[in-house]
């Protein structure tokens, strides 16, 4: 079985990417799979072998020749945070090709990388969210109108996008123009949310083997004002698994988790977060190509859960490939 595992992207977050393809390259049983790695940038596609040397993918139909063989794929790993991998763009583009993915289908991609539309396709499921106030660029702001909605704190996030990037917690009303052109650095959409004061968990939705299970949850304790860039790559928090909360609260946010992955019908890998207000879960956002980096925490759930890294990804590749 040839695996090629995508990595890169055309986001701020392709470094972050590199690395997490990095680690599924290293754990992926290579007894098992043939497994390339195939670098995705805006300025090239290539396939990277051991030596660095690069090898130009043909678009038309994601193969790649090699000393004169061409070699074509069973199976892509996305390791793409961002657009174009979070966001259902490659993965229209392998559907139309034929060529099986680990992560969601396109729809759901582009659905759960729009935090505003994602949080309102589940609302009517009884998932809880911030209030918040939406804003598309060009669009004019009236700074009284959206603290009157949102209050102070709030979070001023780009719509899509991750790893934090260009997201601020605005204290004070003269912030919050900065802020708002801090994200647009990011995206051309914005959300603000008001500031949910409670525990903050990560949780991991997956497959595995064929059901969805809700992994061992992690509540994040930040250093710095919330879980930022700093916070999730510079050692700058404390991340617990499984969370310090009670069994009864546990519960409810699995039973949040784990609705919001099947009305949506999800695939492969999820992480979800969400704040802990008075014993009830807020959804803030659903990532569908979690981070697979040293630091990340979708792999240390996994581990929690007794599932080795080796099984979480030949897993992945086993359930594509159904
Ligand atoms: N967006 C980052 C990679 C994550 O969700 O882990
Ligand atoms: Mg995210």
């Amino acid at each position: 079985t040839n695996v090629a595992i995508v990595m890169g992207g055309y986001s701020s977050e392709y470094q972050i990417s590199l690395k997490s393809g990095n680690v599924v390259y290293q754990h992926l049983d290579q007894n098992n799979y043939r497994v390339f790695r195939v670098h995705i940038l805006p300025e090239k596609w290539v396939y990277v072998n051991d030596s660095n040397e690069e090898f130009t993918i043909n678009k038309n139909d994601f193969s790649v020749e090699v000393n004169g063989s061409k070699i074509t794929f069973d199976v892509v790993f996305n390791a793409i945070h961002g657009t174009p991998g979070e966001d259902g763009l490659l993965q229209a583009y392998f559907e139309l090709l034929g060529i099986p993915q680990t992560s969601c289908d396109y729809y759901q991609a582009a659905l759960t990388f729009n935090k505003r539309d994602l949080l309102s396709v589940l609302k009517p499921y009884g998932i809880k969210t911030a209030t918040s106030f939406y804003l598309n660029l060009g669009d004019p702001i009236d700074a009284n109108q959206i603290i009157e909605k949102v209050g102070l704190p709030c979070f001023v996030k780009p719509n899509k996008s991750g790893s934090s990037f260009g997201i601020s917690k605005v204290k004070t009303f003269e912030e919050l123009l900065p802020a708002i052109e801090n994200a647009y650095k990011e995206d051309n959409e914005i959300i603000i949310e008001s500031f949910l004061d409670g525990t903050e968990v990560s949780v991991g939705v997956i497959n595995f083997k064929g059901e969805t299970k809700v992994l061992p949850m992690t509540e994040i304790v930040s250093e710095n004002d919330f879980f930022d860039y700093e916070a999730k790559y510079l050692g700058k928090s404390q991340e617990i698994t499984p969370a310090r909360i009670s069994d009864e609260t546990r519960i409810k946010v699995e039973k949040a988790a784990k609705k919001a992955y099947e009305v949506l019908k999800m695939k492969g890998f999820s992480r979800s977060e969400f704040i802990i207000v008075n014993g009830e879960p807020h959804m803030l956002e659903m990532n569908t190509v979690p981070g697979m980096t040293a630091e990340s925490i979708l792999p240390q759930q996994a581990k929690a859960a007794g599932i080795t890294l080796p099984e979480l990804f030949g897993n992945a590749i086993e359930l594509a490939l159904k």
